[in-house]
């Protein structure tokens, strides 16, 4: 106890100066009007010249820039702060114990959890399913039951699954995507949505279509039927905002690269009666209260679920990032991406010969197309010479691509910090290339 008490005494002094909230971006920006053109600035990277241009990037569904918030969060931990959690009782582990669970903290109110017992840091998005799919998925899956997933969801959240089902003998069945348009086919719910179901794990944002998908109605239905959910918020967490418990959701994973903060660290939250329930992921130290030779006792969650040194920095950059989005206001940044998606939409639609897919209207920030007769490689190769960064193949949608008829497509997605300046360079592009290969 005398040692909790130590952390919080600590926490007041050293989370102020580790974790600068938002008022240090570099225009006096308010949630209701940020000033996106200033805001740039904050991002050393996009200044910069590729092959001879401007950089364009406008690969923020793979992953987003990180604004000078979060990399001096970063410096300011190595710097000054530096230790390992959980462990010590001298002062540096003490202050970044402090900084790791004040991230915590940060997760849980970024999401609106019920509490920070129920976040759990992992390395991203994939490792909170797959966390999920091993301890959850190995103590209530058994054969004969089935998974159902969306036919649009990223490899992440289909794999995990296959792996279960070699593991259980379970069974996976796909609510249908309706085609190039790209909304789930809803017509097929009930006959899919049955008692038979344990979960259901769905995208929010799909990653090539730009779908913004209904969980909230999805968990509801699942609820009623006893069938417990899974959202993949890989796309939504840093681009709108997120409420798990008016979603109803019993689990839901992010990565923190997706959303302006490092690599290597993600969230996975889960309702803490899930949780508690659930064996541990991985073994070793951090998740246990006792071991002996030949056995050993748990910590609860999430502590359970953290086996080995936690990615500390990750956690505290992670931190930054997520005040420096809600300083932004995350409605602000869905408009924009929305603003910037169906201006590019538009304008990509009159250029001969493209096929675009995903939703005609009311899509996240990302346009996914081809051009007939020229692979998405080429598109992507021409684009980079002109100093826009797209992104061209199957996008983790190897399924969905079949089910399309296509092998890949050419990618753009938006952030806050792209303009619609940029979107012109990038139809420019399109139709450089649709003229160069005469599509
Ligand atoms: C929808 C979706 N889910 C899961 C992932 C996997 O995220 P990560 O590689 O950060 O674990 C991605 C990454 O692109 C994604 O777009």
């Amino acid at each position: 106890m005398k040692h909790e008490r130590k952390w919080e005494e600590t926490r007041s002094d050293i989370i102020p100066r580790s974790h600068a909230p938002a008022s240090s971006l570099s225009t006096p920006t308010t949630p209701e009007q940020p000033n996106w053109e200033i805001l740039r600035r904050d991002f050393p990277v996009l200044d910069q010249q590729v092959h001879g241009y401007p950089l364009v990037y406008f690969d923020n569904a793979a992953t987003s820039q990180k604004p000078r918030a979060v990399l001096d969060a970063l410096r300011r931990y190595y710097e000054h702060d530096n230790a390992n959690v959980h462990r010590g009782i001298h002062e540096l582990s003490n202050r970044a114990t402090a900084g790791f669970e004040a991230a915590r903290q940060r997760a849980a109110k970024f999401i609106n959890a019920r509490s920070a017992d129920e976040i759990i840091f992992t390395r991203g998005t994939t490792e909170g399913i797959n966390l999920v799919a091993q301890t959850w998925g190995s103590k209530n899956i058994k054969a004969g039951d089935k998974i159902l997933l969306t036919e649009m969801e990223h490899h992440s959240n289909i794999v995990p699954w296959q792996l279960l089902c070699e593991r259980t003998g379970a069974k996976l069945v796909y609510l249908p995507v309706t085609g190039d348009e790209g909304h789930l086919d809803l017509r097929e719910i009930d006959e899919l949505l049955t008692k038979e179901v344990k979960l259901f794990a769905m995208t929010h944002i799909s990653n090539s279509l730009g779908t913004v998908n209904p969980i909230t109605e999805l968990c509801a239905r699942a609820r009623k039927l006893g069938v417990v959910t899974l959202v993949d918020a890989a796309q939504s967490a840093g681009h709108r905002p997120l409420d798990v418990q008016e979603i109803g959701c019993d689990f839901l994973a992010f990565s923190g690269h997706k959303i302006c903060g490092p690599t290597g660290i993600g969230v996975l939250h889960g309702r803490l009666e899930m949780l508690d329930a659930m064996p541990p992921y991985q073994g070793g130290g951090e998740m246990i209260l006792s071991v002996d030779f030949h056995q050993t006792t748990f910590k609860k969650a999430p502590h359970r679920f953290e086996a080995g040194t936690p990615d500390i920095s990750g956690a505290i950059g992670l931190h930054a990032a997520m005040d420096y989005l809600d300083a932004l206001g995350r409605q602000n940044i869905f408009h924009h991406d929305q603003e910037l998606a169906a201006y590019a939409y538009e304008k990509l639609s009159g250029i001969k010969g493209i096929r675009l897919f995903g939703p005609k209207t009311g899509r996240a920030g990302v346009v996914s197309f081809l051009l007939s007769d020229v692979h998405a490689h080429d598109v992507v190769t021409v684009a980079d010479q002109r100093g826009v960064a797209l992104r061209g193949g199957h996008h983790c949608n190897q399924p969905l691509m079949r089910k399309l008829g296509i092998e890949s497509t050419a990618r753009a997605s938006f952030y806050f910090y792209n303009t619609r300046e940029e979107v012109d360079r990038f139809v420019d592009v399109v139709r450089e290339v649709q003229k160069f290969f005469g599509a």
